[in-house]
């Protein structure tokens, strides 16, 4: 913006307007947790990532209390090509041998979480980094995926190996950092009782976390502008009967099952929203929590006060 805009008088009205706008928000969220899950899909462009990062930054020092979980599919997809170890899907789920796991681990736990740290710190927060094995954070059972078909007269049992699901979160670990001010960023990797490493779907993670805590909100980043319908138009809202009907005529189905089922299950365990919103789109976060133009497919407990 040049200096001649910002010194038209039209513009400053402008820019007050905007900032007004936002008191209220903030006035209701002061001292909120929210969690915002950033997914490996939305989290590719660099100056996504540096708007992302302001974002969290600026929700933090205005007084909210934001929990970053991300995902990374494709950034653990790019090194297993590059060490070109093969990878499997069964019914969306990534097969996942030790080898691959190691793979998981480094690329969760080591890139992508010292990536978003590195950006938070950068844009002025204080973030510190951990995985869901620190400090018992997630504690996860194996995941395994049952088959029927009208040849079987029990269902097919199948392994994908170390794909786990959330048991318990203890949420000490978070309640440190963020009593010292400290912005959490969790990468999704669960440790069960063996001690052996769980690579978790980061929205079921997320869910998790914000159920645990009570969250405020749980926003879901994602590639897309939110929940589409059959015919491709971003749903506004979403109740349990309605989300039924779209999974049983495959409108939703791949990445958004996990995203409408832990939304689901969040609000029922008492988070008061469930934003999943179009991280594609500059500075989605703030738009969402703090102008009264909320972008996305919101989803609220039916019987949560508006
Ligand atoms: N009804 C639907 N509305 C929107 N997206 C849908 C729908 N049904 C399926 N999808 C798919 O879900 C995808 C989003 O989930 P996906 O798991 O790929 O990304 P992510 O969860 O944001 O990232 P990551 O899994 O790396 O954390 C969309 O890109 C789209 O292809
Ligand atoms: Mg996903």
């Amino acid at each position: 913006m040049s200096t001649k805009r910002s010194s038209d008088p039209v513009d400053h009205d402008t820019i007050a307007h905007v900032l007004i706008e936002a008191l209220p928000y903030i006035q209701a969220f002061h001292g909120s947790t929210i969690v915002v899950k950033y997914g490996g899909n939305a989290m590719v462009d660099a100056s996504l990532k540096a708007a992302f990062a302001r974002d969290i930054v600026l929700m933090k020092l205005v007084g909210m209390n934001p929990i970053v979980v991300h995902g990374g599919g494709p950034q653990i997809g790019d090194l297993l090509d590059r060490l070109q170890i093969p990878t499997k899907f069964i019914d969306g789920m990534r097969v996942t041998d030790t080898a691959t796991m190691d793979v998981v681990e480094m690329v969760l736990g080591g890139l992508v979480n010292k990536d978003i740290v590195s950006l938070l710190n950068a844009a002025g927060g204080r973030a510190v980094g951990v995985t869901g094995k620190d400090g018992n954070l997630i504690r996860a059972t194996r995941m395994t995926i049952k088959r029927e078909s009208p040849e079987l007269e029990v269902p097919e049992i199948i392994d994908i190996g170390h794909v786990g699901e959330v048991d318990t979160v203890n949420g000490d670990v978070i309640d440190t950092l963020v009593n010292n001010h400290f912005i959490p960023v969790i990468a999704p990797i669960g440790v069960g009782d063996d001690g052996e490493s769980y690579n978790i779907n980061a929205d079921f993670v997320a869910g998790a976390i914000a159920s645990h805590l009570r969250a405020e909100k749980l926003m879901l980043l994602t590639n897309t502008p939110g929940i589409l319908d059959s015919d491709g138009d971003t749903l506004t809202g979403l109740d349990r009967r309605e989300a039924n009907g779209l999974i049983r005529n495959g409108a939703i189905d791949g990445g958004m099952l996990p995203k409408v089922e832990c939304a689901l299950s969040a609000v029922e365990a008492g988070v008061h929203s469930v934003h999943i919103i179009d991280g594609r789109v500059q500075h989605a976060v703030l738009l969402e929590v703090l102008t009264d133009g909320g972008v996305g497919t919101l989803i609220q407990n039916a019987s949560n006060d508006a």
